[in-house]
C-alpha cells in the first residue's frame, strides 16, 4: 500500500474518532450541567432553610402568623415557589399561596430529602427539611422551580451541540484540506516522476522537493506507461523522410548534423579508366544512409575506395548520392599500416569477437590499440573542423569509435553526441578480458546518449560500467554519471527505410524468379532458399549449409526440388578467421553438392561476391524462403529486408533467436542455429507452408517494419536529443539568471 493511501486512511480515521469524541463530549457536558443545576437548586433550598430555621424552631408552637409572613416574604424570590410547614403528625400548618392544594405533607423527614415532581405541567423540586422545637417536630417544605434547570441544560446542550458540530465541520474541512494537499503533492510527485521518466532524468529538485515519494509499484507502472507512450509517441507518426525533416525543423531548428562511421556510404573505385560507385554491404550504412539523405548534414567516414581521393574536393569532401546530392561526405584518410592496427586489429580482431558470442577468440595487441587511439583522435579532429557551430548534433556509429565521444566532448563541450553501438554488448565478465576496458567505457561515456539495439545490451553495459569504473549509475533513469558528465543509455532497435529504395523499379515476383532461375540454371519448379550477407563467422553460414545437408538426408524428397543460394560478400579478408571461414564454407559446399547433387542438380550455390542492393532485392523476391542463422547479431537487417522485399506477401523467413531482429519478427520460424537438426526441420516446414500461412505471417511482419522503420529509429534518438538539449538550455538560462 502506498504512503498516500496510509495518509488518507489516517485522516479519515482521525476525523471519525474526533467526531465520536465530540458527540460524547456533548452528552457528558449535558449530564454535568444538569447535575450542577440540580445541585444549585438544592443549595438554594438549603440556604433558604438555614436562614429561617431558627425562627421556625423558635416560633413553631406559637404565633404561626409571624411565620406565615416570613414565608410569604421568602417566596418573593422568583425561583422559590412556595414554602410549607408540616407538624409531626403530617398536617400542613402553614402553606404559602402557591403551595399546591393537593400537596400532602410527607412523613416526617429525618434528614434532608429532595425529590422532583410535576405540577400543572411544571417541573418542580421539593426539599423536605426536618425541624425541632422542644419535643415538637415538623418538616419545612421548600418548593423550588426546576424549569430553569431544564432551560439551562437545554441551552448548554444547544451550545455544546453547536460547538460539537462546529468542531466536526472544522475537522472535516481540515481533513479535506489535508487530503487535497496530500493529493496535490502526490500528483506533483507522480507528474514529476512521469516527467523524469519521459526525460530519462532524475526529477528536477524543484518538482521533487515538495513531493511525496512515489511507491515502487506506481513507479513501475509509470515506467511501463512511459515505454508504451514512448512507443506510441513514435508509432502514431507515419515515419518517413518528411516526418524526420519536420521533426528536425520543429524540435531541433538550426541544428547542424554530423555523422561519423568507419564505413563510408559511397565508395569510388577505379577499374582501368572507369570510376564506379559501390554501396557497401553494411547494415549500418544501409540503415543510416536514408536517414542522412533526409536530414542533410555531413557524413565523416574513412575514404577506402581506390578512387576516393580523386573524387573529393580540396577539403576532402564530395556531395552524395552521386547525381542526386543530398549531403556531404567528408573522407578521412588512413594509411594501410594504421588500417591494420585500427580496423583489422583492434576493431575486428579485438572488439568484434569480444562483443559477439561466436567462440572466436579476441586478439588484443598494444600496437593495435595505439592505432585505434590515433584514428579516433583523427576522426574527432575532423568532426570538430567540420562543425560550424559550438553545439552540433553528432551521430557516432559503432565499435570503431569508442573513444571518439570523449575526444569530441573535450573540444566541443556543448555538442549533443549520440552514439550508437550497432553490435551486441556482452556481459561484464566477457568484456572484462579487454585490456583497455576502462578507456573504452570512459570514451563512450563522453556521449550525451548511448544507444544499443536492445534493453538486454543496455543492462550488460550498466553491469560493465558498474564493475570496472568509478561512476554513479541510475538504472531507473537509465543514465550514468562519470567525470561530472551524464550519459543516457537507451535501447533503439534499428530498422530499414520504408519503402525500401531498392524495391522501387523491381520487376514482378514471377519475373524476378524467372531471371534468377535462368541465372543459376534452375528448372521452373525448383524451390529456392536464400542466404545473403557478408562472409562473417557471426552469421552462422556453416551451420546453415549443414542444415541443408541434414534436410536432404532426412527428407530426400527435396533432392532435385530444392536449391539453396548462398550469397556472401567478401569482408575483412585479411583476417585469418575470415579466410578460414571462406575456405571451410567452400569445402562444405563441395561436399554437400557431391553428396546430394546429380547431373543438372546442385543443392547449394555459393556465390562469393558483393551484390548491390537492387540485386539483393531481386534475389529476395525470387526465393521461397530466406535463412538468417546468425550465431549472435545486434539486430540483422537482412531479415527485415527480406520481409520488406516481399510485397507479394509470400515467402518464409527462418530466423535465429540470437539475432536482435527475432524479438521483433516473432512471426518468422525462429530457430537455434547451433541445432542443425532443428534448422533443417524449420526449412522443411517453411517449404511446406501453405500460402495462406505465409501471407498471414509476412503481412504482420511487414506492418511491423513499416511502422518501425529506420526513420522512426532516428526520430526516437533525435527526440531524446532534443529533450536533453532543451533541458540543458533551460538549466543554462537559469544558471545565468542566478
Ligand atoms: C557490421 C558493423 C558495421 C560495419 C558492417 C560491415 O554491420 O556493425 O559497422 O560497417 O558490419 O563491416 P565492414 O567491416 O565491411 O565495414
Amino acid at each position: 500500500m502506498s504512503r498516500y493511501s496510509h495518509a488518507v486512511i489516517f485522516v479519515v480515521a482521525s476525523a471519525t474518532v474526533l467526531a465520536v469524541l465530540a458527540v460524547a463530549l456533548v452528552w457528558l457536558s449535558k449530564t454535568v450541567v444538569e447535575r450542577v443545576a440540580q445541585r444549585d437548586v438544592e443549595m438554594r433550598s438549603e440556604l433558604v432553610f438555614n436562614s429561617i430555621r431558627d425562627r421556625i424552631e423558635r416560633e413553631m408552637g406559637g404565633d404561626t402568623q409571624a411565620l406565615r409572613t416570613l414565608f410569604e416574604r421568602v417566596t418573593g424570590d422568583e425561583r422559590i415557589l412556595a414554602l410549607g410547614l408540616c407538624d409531626g403528625p403530617g398536617r400542613m400548618i402553614i402553606a404559602t399561596k402557591r403551595m399546591p392544594a393537593q400537596f400532602a405533607c410527607p412523613l416526617r423527614a429525618e434528614e434532608v430529602r429532595f425529590r422532583g415532581l410535576w405540577v400543572d405541567g411544571e417541573r418542580l423540586v421539593i426539599g423536605a427539611f426536618p425541624v425541632h422545637s422542644g419535643s415538637e417536630t415538623g418538616t419545612l417544605l421548600v418548593l423550588h422551580e426546576r424549569g430553569f434547570v431544564t432551560e439551562r441544560v437545554g441551552q448548554a446542550g444547544w451550545y455544546l451541540i453547536m460547538a460539537g458540530l462546529t468542531l466536526i465541520v472544522l475537522i472535516g474541512v481540515l481533513a479535506t484540506l489535508a487530503v487535497v494537499m496530500l493529493q496535490r503533492r502526490y500528483m506533483g510527485s507522480v507528474l514529476a516522476t512521469i516527467e523524469s521518466l519521459r526525460e530519462g532524468q532524475p526529477a528536477s529538485p524543484s518538482l521533487a522537493a515538495p513531493a511525496l515519494p512515489v511507491s515502487d509499484d506506481v513507479r513501475k507502472l509509470l515506467r511501463d506507461f512511459r515505454d508504451r507512450i514512448r512507443q506510441e509517441d513514435t508509432t502514431n507518426v507515419e515515419w518517413s523522410p518528411k516526418a524526420l525533416q519536420d521533426l528536425l525543423e520543429n524540435e531541433l531548428p538550426d541544428t547542424e548534423v554530423i555523422i561519423a562511421s568507419n564505413r563510408e556510404p559511397y565508395i569510388h573505385n577505379r577499374d582501368g579508366d572507369v570510376i564506379s560507385v559501390q554501396r557497401p554491404a553494411s547494415g549500418l550504412v544501409s540503415a543510416l544512409e536514408p536517414v542522412v539523405r533526409a536530414t542533410g548534414g555531413t557524413w565523416v567516414a574513412h575514404g577506402s575506395g581506390s578512387a576516393d581521393r580523386e573524387t573529393v574536393d580540396a577539403n576532402d569532401r564530395v556531395l552524395v548520392p552521386p547525381g542526386k546530392p543530398a549531403y556531404r561526405l567528408r573522407r578521412v584518410w588512413i594509411s594501410d599500416e594504421e588500417q591494420d592496427g585500427y580496423y583489422y586489429g583492434l576493431s575486428n580482431e579485438g572488439l568484434w569477437p569480444l562483443c559477439h558470442l561466436a567462440y572466436v577468440r579476441p586478439i588484443f595487441r598494444e600496437s593495435d590499440w595505439q592505432a585505434y587511439v590515433a584514428i579516433n583522435q583523427r576522426f574527432a579532429d575532423a568532426i570538430v573542423r567540420e562543425a560550424t557551430r559550438p553545439d552540433p548534433v553528432i551521430l557516432v556509429q559503432d565499435y570503431h569509435f569508442a573513444l571518439l565521444p570523449k575526444m569530441v566532448r573535450e573540444q566541443l563541450p556543448k555538442a549533443t553526441i549520440l552514439t550508437f553501438w550497432h553490435i551486441p554488448w556482452p556481459n561484464a565478465e566477457a568484456f572484462g578480458i579487454c585490456p583497455w576496458k576502462e578507456e573504452i567505457i570512459a570514451g563512450l561515456l563522453g556521449s550525451t546518449v548511448l544507444g544499443f539495439h536492445t534493453q538486454a545490451y543496455c543492462n550488460n553495459f550498466f553491469d560493465t560500467v558498474d564493475r570496472f569504473i568509478e561512476s554513479r549509475i541510475d538504472r531507473e533513469h537509465r543514465s550514468v554519471v562519470h567525470a561530472g558528465h551524464e550519459t543516457m543509455v537507451r535501447p533503439y532497435p534499428i530498422s530499414i527505410e520504408w519503402p525500401p529504395a531498392a524495391l522501387a523499379g523491381q520487376k514482378p515476383v514471377d519475373e524476378c524468379r524467372r531471371v534468377v532461375r535462368e541465372r543459376y540454371g534452375l528448372p521452373a519448379d525448383m524451390r529456392i532458399g536464400i542466404g545473403i550477407e557478408r562472409f562473417d563467422y557471426t552469421k552462422g553460414i556453416l551451420d546453415r549449409l549443414m542444415a541443408v545437408d541434414e534436410l536432404l538426408i532426412r527428407h530426400p524428397e527435396w533432392k532435385g526440388r530444392f536449391t539453396f543460394i548462398q550469397i556472401a560478400a567478401p569482408t575483412r579478408s585479411k583476417l585469418a578467421s575470415y579466410v578460414n571461414l571462406q575456405q571451410e564454407a567452400q569445402r562444405i559446399t563441395e561436399e554437400i553438392n557431391a553428396r546430394h547433387g546429380s547431373d543438372g542438380y546442385q543443392p547449394i550455390h555459393l556465390v562469393i561476391r558483393h551484390h548491390e542492393p537492387e540485386d539483393v532485392y531481386e534475389l529476395f523476391r525470387a526465393a521461397d524462403l530466406c535463412v538468417v542463422s546468425s550465431l549472435h547479431d545486434g539486430m540483422n537487417l537482412v531479415a527485415k529486408e527480406f520481409v520488406a522485399a516481399r510485397d507479394d506477401e509470400r515467402g518464409v523467413l527462418v530466423l535465429s533467436r540470437f539475432a536482435g531482429a527475432s524479438s521483433e519478427l516473432s512471426e518468422a520460424l525462429i530457430i537455434n542455429p547451433y541445432d542443425v537438426h532443428g534448422m533443417a526441420t524449420a526449412i522443411d516446414r517453411g517449404l511446406s507452408m501453405s500460402e495462406d500461412e505465409q501471407r498471414e505471417r509476412i503481412r504482420l511482419m511487414r506492418n511491423h517494419i513499416r511502422e518501425r522503420n529506420v526513420y522512426r529509429w532516428a526520430g526516437q534518438i533525435l527526440i531524446d536529443a532534443s529533450r536533453i538539449r532543451k533541458r540543458l538550455k533551460v538549466n543554462e538560462l537559469h544558471s545565468l539568471g542566478e
